[in-house]
């Protein structure tokens, strides 16, 4: 039943399904609880359900004792494939700029944000808190401290989908897809725009990038940054300012995935200290 792997995420890997073209399973790593696969399964359903860009969702599997969701295959290369891709070639802003895909990236998000979803119910902030947890290395004192500056945001009830990382966007030709909806939740929209922010603005690219690739990273970053939030400031009517408020939350949440190169944990840390000092 399983074909070749399509690709691989920090909880799974994704492979062509039951003989056909058009589907994939991902397949979660053994240590997933299947009331987790469901939550991704039906805030899927849901976001279908609701006309959003999404992989349809056809049914929950279990395979060799892994709990799968057989997924609409998308054919197609994510964003952040795509901008390595351009970085690689050293013209991540070319002539079509006005469409660049972060733009388009920022569009998405908007439409997600506008989205009135029936069937997701997971508080953002709570879900946050959870995720957080307490990544190294931040203190106790620290971490209460970021607790009182989460309850501190304003309260917004949209839909967000939780987890905006530049591999979660597929795009096939004109066709954009928002995949890995796990986290979704009711909340700011904010933070799914600041995650996108505070990627671009602290990457660190991988070790064995070659030092002209990164020094044209340097080069363009800011332009990057100021392309997707002033897009997505201008389709959403949200101030710059109003995300910015979202990073320190949302940086933790992304040294929690404990993922990230030392460099940038640092340079996050540093970040949510400097902001949440009182
Ligand atoms: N429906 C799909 N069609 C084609 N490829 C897919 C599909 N779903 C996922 N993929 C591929 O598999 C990769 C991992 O999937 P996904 O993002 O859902 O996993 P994850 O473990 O939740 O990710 P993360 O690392 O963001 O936590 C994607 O980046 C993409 O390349
Ligand atoms: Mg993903």
């Amino acid at each position: 039943m399983l074909g070749e792997c399509v690709g691989v995420g920090s909880s799974c890997e994704v492979y062509e399904w039951g003989g056909s073209a058009d589907k994939v399973v991902k397949l979660y790593h053994s240590n997933w609880k299947q009331e987790d696969v469901l939550r991704e399964y039906s805030n899927c359903s849901a976001a279908w359900s609701s006309g959003l860009p999404v992989p349809r969702p056809y049914e929950m599997v279990t395979w060799e004792a892994r709990n799968g969701i057989v997924y609409e295959r998308i054919t197609g290369e994510t964003l952040v494939n795509r901008i390595f891709q351009s970085l690689y070639a050293l013209e991540l802003f070319a002539a079509e700029e006005a469409d660049h895909e972060l733009r388009q990236y920022a569009r998405v998000l908007n439409t997600i944000h506008q989205t009135p979803a029936e069937g997701i119910m997971t508080s953002q902030r709570d879900n946050l808190k959870a995720i957080i947890g307490h990544p190294e290395p931040l203190t106790a004192e620290e971490m209460a401290a970021l607790h009182t500056y989460l309850e501190q945001l304003p309260t917004k009830k949209q839909l967000c989908h939780g987890d905006t990382n530049l591999s979660n966007l597929i795009i096939d030709g004109d066709r954009l897809v928002m995949i890995d909806w796990m986290h979704a939740a009711i909340g700011n929209p904010e933070a799914d725009v600041a995650e996108v922010c505070v990627a671009i603005e602290y990457a660190v690219l991988p070790p064995e990038t070659p030092a002209e690739v990164d020094q044209f990273f340097q080069s363009v970053r800011q332009t990057a940054y100021r392309i997707f939030m002033d897009e997505y400031c201008s389709v959403s009517g949200v101030t710059e300012a109003e995300i910015r408020a979202w990073y320190p939350p949302v940086a933790a949440r992304s040294m929690a995935s404990g993922a990230l190169p030392a460099e940038q944990v640092e340079k996050l840390a540093a970040m949510i200290r400097e902001r949440i000092r009182g």
